[in-house]
């Protein structure tokens, strides 16, 4: 049966027969993914100070990531690359909207191309692509443990499971 999904991490809606395995926006695993006709905006308690921090890093690492990823799909001549890059610039940048909505800050929809941020080398690409994703994911790890917030717990264990993944797919293809 064709139903209407919503994601509880970043919102995003989509039709399809069955729960996918992850939103195919912001890579939450399938937890977080209900009925939309059950789906309530999360609800976010006063942020602590720590808390506060690691979001403000984890919107610079992710439009960071973004932008690197832009740069190496509009530079690439590689379909994979280009198709891999495209998801995940994506994906990053919904997860700084998902980050910028509990600290006030918007991302704007269009990622400026930075010609200097990549080459065109498929390896070169694949092993940046590794260094942030690690990075991410050791951040994330520690923001996860340090957070106690349920709704910011959330975010960091949906958005480290989208890392891990991409680290997976990022290994498996270097
Ligand atoms: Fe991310
Ligand atoms: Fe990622």
């Amino acid at each position: 049966m064709v139903q209407v999904f919503r994601c509880k991490i970043c919102g995003e809606a989509f039709v399809a027969n069955h729960k996918s395995t992850h939103c195919p926006f912001c890579g939450a695993p399938v937890k977080f993914i209900v009925d939309a006709k059950e789906y309530q905006e999360p609800e976010v308690s006063e942020l602590t100070e720590i808390s506060k921090k690691n979001l403000e890093f984890s919107f610079d690492l992710e439009i960071n990531a973004a932008q690197i990823y832009h740069c190496m799909r509009k530079k690439s001549k590689d379909e994979f690359i280009i198709g891999m890059m495209k998801t995940l610039s994506k994906v990053e940048l919904e997860h700084a909207e998902v980050i910028g909505k509990l600290i006030g800050k918007d991302v704007s929809c269009k990622i400026p191309l930075k010609e200097d941020l990549c080459t065109a080398d498929r390896k070169e690409s694949l092993e940046k692509t590794k260094e942030l994703e690690t990075g991410a994911v050791e951040h994330y790890k520690k923001f996860l443990a340090e957070a106690t917030e349920q709704r910011v717990k959330d975010i960091f264990e949906a958005l480290l499971h989208a890392e891990q993944d991409h680290v997976k797919i990022t290994e498996e293809n270097l």
